[in-house]
């Protein structure tokens, strides 16, 4: 075995050591020591030093947003958290009920299977962004309807412009087909990263479909490792 494919493998394992690992934590499983404390994820990364234009600014724009139908049974508008420090932006879908009472993206039980898949990444959910295609919960949790994905997308493609990150993760088919104007089932656009405005975009399996098809968590996981390779230096 040589030596790159040693480290592969070797990243390889400790990345499933890590999903283990999070796994017995979900289950209540706990260490001796005491555990650090958690820094609270960060609502804005700090303004670049580049000029881009701000999360800031565009999260004011939006605030009392009453572009689609969708303002007006929103609790809370769910911009979006966490930093791009690691180069790596998730974009899902919507927010569901437990995003738009606490006004952040994937904080219920979908949330927790992205939270576990960051960190078998080797990752920490500061610091990556997750964001949404639209920012208000779709009734019922519906897949969001055109216009209003039509009313929402410009902000989450100013929102990654301003974020500038080195690869992009759409996670399920709306996030998938906002992204890259398509209408080709997730089955298509998976599988090989794309680009989005010359940035790899790698398209994968929804969290919440993830919950409902375990079979898929292989497939899933195959995505996540192309990630970590193209965030690689
Ligand atoms: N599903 C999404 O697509 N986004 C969220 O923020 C939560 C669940």
């Amino acid at each position: 075995m040589n030596r790159t494919n040693a480290g592969d493998e070797l990243a390889g394992c400790v990345a499933q050591l890590r999903w283990h690992l999070w796994g017995l934590r979900e289950a209540g499983v706990r260490s001796r020591a005491p555990s650090a404390p958690q820094s609270p994820p960060r609502a804005h990364p700090a303004a670049p030093a580049d000029g881009r234009e701000t999360l800031s600014r565009i999260g004011e724009e939006l605030q009392g947003c009453t572009r689609c139908g969708l303002h007006s049974g929103r609790a809370n508008l769910v911009f979006g958290e966490g930093s791009a420090r690691s180069g790596l932006v998730f974009v899902g879908e919507g927010p569901g009920a437990d995003e738009d009472r606490l006004g952040r993206p994937f904080v219920g039980r979908a949330g927790k299977l992205l939270d576990k898949m960051i960190f078998a990444m080797g990752l920490d959910r500061t610091e990556v962004y997750i964001c949404n295609v639209v920012k208000c919960r779709p009734p019922e949790n519906r897949a969001p309807l055109p216009d209003e994905v039509a009313s929402c997308a410009p902000f989450l493609f100013r929102q990654i412009d301003a974020l500038g990150p080195k690869v992009l993760c759409a996670l399920g088919l709306s996030a998938a087909q906002a992204l890259l104007g398509s209408s080709e089932p997730l089955s298509s656009l998976r599988g090989k990263a794309r680009l989005w405005r010359g940035m790899p975009l790698v398209c994968t399996y929804h969290p919440a479909y993830l919950l409902r098809t375990p079979s898929r968590k292989a497939s899933a996981w195959q995505d996540l490792k192309e990630i970590m390779r193209l965030l690689k230096p």
